[in-house]
């Protein structure tokens, strides 16, 4: 699956993407941006979704009856291609084409997207919507990422194989540490809010607070609660607008005839809410590896300020 990705030239390097993706490349970087519209950026496992329901709880002033929609729709990813929804009666189709859809959304849009800067629409930089960005640890993130290709991308290498891949920026949206610093390199604008994973952890109230500070809301200690609630792990692993399961309910239909056994045991690879730590790495890489990681990440971290660490 990963190797029949695409690769899309950027300045400086390449972008490994799915092949589909080509033909709506241009259309994104030359799409219409709105001042209201509120942007989360991230690279793939960063805890995207997570930080993406805080953002539309808060800026849609804790419309938990909305947030029963699936989350894809109420904040599509740009570069889904096509876009799975539910129809009136719940069941789960093919909607449309992502880009399409999302240039016709009512103001004010919610859009999400794991693209690198160079391959966003040009109007960031001028209209300056709202643009939330969060990365995470990228142990932890490679732990999680080979876990999704084998759910979503019918993966069965091995996780080893799968660091050599991560490692050497050949896996989709890399290289990873050219995303994460087109946003670091603009944290301090004030239409940027700039996230790390460990910090949600480790203090997602403080988090949910400054959010709300960004998006010019307020809310009282109730609203707080009722929305860290909202977040826990638990809460986040059981609804099914945001842990996915409908949706590859529907894969697992709509493949059904072409299954191979590889497939199957994909599928049963561990949920797309899966642990939800900081730290797993260490039950996955071995110490040679591992080490590798940190001078790799120690290496592109240098002099950036950036760390992982909280
Ligand atoms: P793990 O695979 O390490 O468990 P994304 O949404 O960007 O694909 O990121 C997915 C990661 O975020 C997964 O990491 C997932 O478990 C984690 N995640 C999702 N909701 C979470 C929550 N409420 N608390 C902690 N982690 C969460």
């Amino acid at each position: 699956g990963l190797a029949s990705g695409g690769l899309i030239e950027v300045n400086p390097g390449k972008v490994l993407i799915p092949p589909k993706f080509k033909s709506y490349a241009q259309r994104i970087i030359d799409m219409e941006v709105r001042p209201d519209d509120v942007w989360l950026v991230s690279y793939p496992r960063t805890g995207s979704t997570w930080t993406q329901e805080m953002v539309w709880l808060i800026g849609n002033d804790l419309d938990f009856q909305g947030a029963k929609m699936l989350q894809q729709l109420r904040a599509p990813v740009l570069e889904l291609t096509a876009l799975l929804g539910n129809d009136t009666s719940g069941v789960i189709k093919l909607i449309g084409e992502t880009v399409e859809i999302v240039e016709s959304m009512p103001s004010p849009r919610f859009i999400k997207t794991h693209l690198p800067l160079e391959l966003l629409p040009k109007q960031l930089d001028v209209v300056k919507p709202k643009i939330v960005y969060v990365c995470r640890n990228p142990k932890d993130m490679c732990v999680s990422y080979y876990h999704y290709c084998r759910l979503m991308h019918d993966l069965h290498g091995s996780f080893n194989d799968f660091c050599e891949l991560f490692i050497n920026d050949m896996v989709p949206m890399g290289p990873i540490w050219n995303h994460i610093m087109g946003f670091w390199n603009r944290r301090n604008d004030p239409n940027v809010l700039f996230l790390r994973y460990e910090e949600l952890k480790k203090d997602l109230k403080s988090v949910v607070l400054r959010c709300a500070k960004f998006l010019n809301k307020e809310l009282n200690e109730e609203e707080v609660q009722a929305v860290l609630h909202h977040l826990s792990f638990e809460s986040m692993k059981n609804n099914p607008a945001v842990n996915l399961e409908p949706v590859l309910e529907y894969r697992k239909t709509a493949l059904l005839n072409q299954m191979t056994e590889d497939k199957v045991t994909c599928m049963q690879a561990p949920s797309f809410i899966r642990k939800g730590v900081t730290g797993d790495w260490a039950n996955h890489m071995n110490p040679e590896i591992a080490a590798r990681f940190d001078e790799w990440i120690k290496t592109n971290l240098e002099g950036t300020g950036l760390n992982f660490q909280v």
